[in-house]
């Protein structure tokens, strides 16, 4: 089976880019990718919360590109960890900084560095986000767009807050969601949108484990 490859059958160096909407499946996806292969991971998005998040503990306010930089220069690693990034006011406030082109320049310079660095020490790595395969990484061996209706993204927002016992009513979250998509794709500045070379995967019908397992299948046969 294409799929039973185990990390010691690590595949050529490669920085695999996943990109996609708000609760698509990128991050659990991305970790199982990342542990299958022992390649490192980088949630860029926990960058774009962590930056939303400090702005509001230094007594900023996001709207504020002003602010929001500042936040992004003292942004350290403490900062991106911790259930409070998971919120879905960390997730507001991440789409909004991560509109302003001085936030996006500022971050852009580490993932690159990490990936670099993660292809040497590791073999290779495994970045999810918005604009990976277009804007950080577009030289990455493997390009994935994860995508699934905004319905059934919703749905998988809704249970997870739940079981994280945060309060949650669909509708909200959907409308939310919309929101977020749609600020996310119409940004002058590195928006939503599959690379040119990029595999479209539509989670909508299918499990994590089915939509790893296809995943999988895609690097193998790169
Ligand atoms: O988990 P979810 O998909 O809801 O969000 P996330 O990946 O944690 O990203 C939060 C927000 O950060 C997104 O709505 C984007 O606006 C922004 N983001 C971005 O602009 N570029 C990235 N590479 C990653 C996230």
């Amino acid at each position: 089976m294409n799929g039973a490859i185990n990390a010691h059958q690590k595949p050529r160096k490669m920085i695999i880019a996943i990109d996609g909407p708000a609760a698509a499946g990128k991050g659990t996806l991305a970790k199982r990718i990342a542990a299958h292969f022992d390649f490192k991971y980088l949630d860029t998005g926990s960058l774009y919360r962590g930056v939303g998040l400090k702005v509001v503990q230094m007594g900023g306010d996001p709207n504020n590109e002003d602010d929001a930089l500042a936040a992004a220069q003292q942004l350290e690693f403490d900062d991106l960890d911790g259930d409070e990034l998971r919120t879905a006011q960390a997730g507001e406030n991440a789409s909004i900084v991560a509109q302003m082109p001085s936030v996006r320049k500022e971050m852009l310079g580490f993932q690159r560095r990490f990936a670099q660095a993660a292809k040497i020490s590791k073999g290779g790595c495994v970045l999810d986000g918005r604009d990976i395969g277009t804007v950080v990484c577009p030289d990455a061996e493997i390009k994935l767009f994860v995508t699934a209706s905004a319905q059934v993204r919703a749905q998988r927002r809704h249970d997870e807050l739940l079981g994280r016992n945060e309060q949650s009513n669909y509708e909200t979250v959907l409308a939310d969601l919309k929101l977020r998509d749609k600020r996310d794709t119409e940004r002058r500045v590195a928006p939503l949108v599959p690379a040119q070379d990029a595999h479209l995967l539509d989670t909508s019908k299918l499990d994590i484990e089915t939509a790893f397992q296809t995943a999988i299948d895609i690097i193998n046969s790169h």
